[in-house]
């Protein structure tokens, strides 16, 4: 997730208003930040790695000429966040600068055909390719202008996109496109202005146009053209009105960053199945060699973590070590060694403990693998090989959005891995990946179809002093995560076992009402899971069961039930079964009057063990 701002000023420079709309942007992403102008048909560039007020100082993006220009504020998903990566990219000859938001899946065919022809790439990014795409369209098809050759090279992109593109073939205008990536349009009496988000330009404007997948839109200082890529057909759409207030604008209307990122889920599960194949390979490749596997992170993470211990057994038969990073030199500290491969997944790659175990076993010699939400951070730097989980800036404390990528991200190496060791059939290998793909649809339907149950059942328990959580198999890591949150947010003491520990101690505090949380996918633990209910049952507990949709059998034991979309393999549930835990949290807390987004006692990156 990256910002994009352009804009087209009748007069006055452009370059401080691109500066403080992305300044605005900066909760989309911030590693780096560059900003391109146009004037006297020479494009000029200022970029750099680090936050915009950094860079700003540095460079002073506010003295650059020209009264048309784009910007980009950064969350490296391809290519580590240094200068040379940064966008506005450019073509061979710097006529050509673009911003680009979202993924571009079929890059590395298209640099490799680029780079025969003759182009030469500085960067490592995706987004590259397409300012050479533009270059190589236009040598080849002379009679085409900058709009045309725009268009006709978007054809050639497979991905998620919105771009916004300047050239000196068109001095007065910026193209954009989008795909599946936002972009709207804002205009006022002196400027045109494009933007991912509605806050860049909301001090400037209140009206907007939005713009839908497959359009293309040029701006100019006439106003905006607006036509569909796959045929160049015009498309009329008037501005509407923006009622939001700034503060409003950033959380896109909701009333906190948590519930926006619950709500983004469908799109970050998107972009994590654009991850590129080689990089899903070369992980699951080490993971192949390796003599022992340990899977090391803290909180959140951990529980990705825990619930990829049951993806790599059941679908590669690789057993593997689930580790508290905390623990982890106390516990392994001695016995890590050169055969040792540690896989260490982190939000914010920065946390203490976690590259504490990290650097422990790389002194030992060991294989560090990782998975992290932030590239360029401390744990892509001490890894040997990285992957980026693709869900943007998280800014809620509670990590939601964050904890589903990984477990997409983990459940594709397990499938990699499935495939090298050849322990499953292709059939069953098929459908997974088949199922795969369908997740951020199934997400989308619990959110679409759930979230008002689930808003009344937090106001029934929000009273509750106690809750237990209770899940089997897999489901044990979902149960885990659901109080995570519930605990962490809405300040309720929980309680979470695997279902079948539950009568080894715990199952005494069970009282009359006390609400237990049965997370229970018709899988194999199915029907030990329904004796569990009913030992619960049997001394007073209320049943609170996260189930699939039709579940006859639970729903006639349960006092309530969300349903979860029918058909979800065993390995894949933690992904659709933990949004409703996400959505039980947040309005738990919200009802109990306290703000999910800054927990008490609590930070977003935890830098001290
Ligand atoms: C819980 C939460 C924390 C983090 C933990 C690890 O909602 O966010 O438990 O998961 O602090 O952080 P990362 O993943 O950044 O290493």
């Amino acid at each position: 997730m990256c910002g994009i701002f352009g804009c087209v000023l009748r007069d006055g420079n452009a370059a401080p208003i691109i500066h403080s709309s992305l300044k605005r942007l900066e909760y989309r992403g911030y590693d780096s930040v560059g900003i391109a102008t146009l004037s006297n048909k020479k494009i000029y560039i200022k970029k750099e790695q680090g936050k915009i007020d950094e860079v700003h100082q540095l460079l002073n993006l506010d003295n650059m000429p020209g009264n048309i220009g784009i910007g980009h504020t950064r969350w490296a998903t391809h290519g580590a966040p240094l200068q040379i990566n940064s966008h506005p990219h450019t073509d061979c000859k710097g006529d050509i600068a673009i911003v680009h938001n979202g993924i571009i899946e079929n890059f590395l065919e298209l640099k490799t055909e680029l780079q025969n022809l003759g182009h030469t790439f500085v960067s490592k990014t995706d987004t590259e390719i397409m300012a050479h795409l533009i270059e190589e369209t236009q040598k080849q098809n002379p009679h085409l202008n900058f709009e045309q050759a725009v268009l006709a090279s978007l054809k050639r992109i497979e991905g998620s996109y919105a771009f916004a593109i300047l050239s000196t073939n068109q001095p007065d205008k910026i193209i954009c496109a989008r795909n599946e990536s936002p972009l709207v349009i804002g205009l006022n009496d002196n400027a045109i202005f494009c933007a991912s988000d509605i806050p860049a330009f909301l001090s400037l404007t209140n009206k907007a146009v939005l713009i839908n997948n497959g359009e293309l839109v040029t701006l100019s200082t006439q106003g905006y053209e607006i036509k569909k890529i796959n045929d160049a057909s015009p498309i009329t759409r008037n501005p509407i009105t923006i009622e939001w207030t700034p503060e409003m604008a950033v959380k896109q209307g909701y009333p906190h960053f948590m519930i926006k990122e619950i709500h983004e889920q469908p799109q970050v599960l998107c972009n994590t199945l654009r991850i590129q194949d080689h990089y899903l390979d070369l992980l699951s490749t080490f993971l192949d060699r390796a003599n022992e596997v340990f899977l090391v992170a803290c909180g959140t993470s951990y529980h990705a973590c825990l619930a990829a211990s049951y993806m790599f057994s059941k679908l590669a038969f690789l057993p593997t070590y689930p580790v508290y990073a905390s623990e982890f030199l106390e516990q392994h500290g001695k016995s890590v060694n050169i055969d040792s491969t540690i896989l260490a997944v982190s939000q914010s790659g920065e946390t203490a403990d976690t590259i504490a175990a990290v650097a422990c076993a790389q002194q030992r010699a060991a294989t560090v693998l990782s998975l992290t939400n932030t590239i360029g951070s401390t744990l892509t730097r001490i890894s040997r090989v990285y992957i980026g989980t693709q869900a943007g800036p998280e800014i809620g404390v509670a990590a939601t959005k964050t904890f589903t990528s990984q477990l997409s991200v983990l459940a594709q190496i397990a499938l990699k891995l499935s495939k090298k060791r050849g322990k499953i059939s292709q059939d069953e290998i098929d459908s997974l990946e088949e199922k795969l793909q369908q997740l951020p649809i199934v997400v989308e339907t619990i959110v679409t179809n759930q979230e008002e149950k689930i808003k009344t059942l937090a106001k029934k328990y929000s009273k509750t002093k106690l809750f237990f959580y209770l899940g089997r198999g897999i489901s044990t890591a979902t149960a885990f995560e659901g109080r995570l949150k519930l605990m962490e947010i809405a300040y309720i003491p929980s309680i979470a076992f695997p279902a079948g520990e539950s009568k080894h101690g715990p199952i005494s505090l069970i009282e009359d009402g006390l609400p237990v949380v049965f997370v229970c996918p018709k899988d194999d633990t199915h029907k030990t899971v329904i004796g569990n209910i009913m030992e619960m049952k049997a001394r007073g507990a209320h049943i609170l069961a996260i189930i699939e949709e039709g579940d006859e059998a639970i729903k006639s034991l349960a006092d309530d039930y969300i349903e979860v979309p029918k058909g979800i393999p065993s390995v894949l549930t933690p992904i659709p079964y933990v949004v409703p835990l996400q959505l039980l949290a947040y309005y738990t807390a919200v009802e109990k009057g306290y703000n999910p987004d800054m927990p008490r006692n609590l930070a977003k990156s935890v830098t001290v063990r």
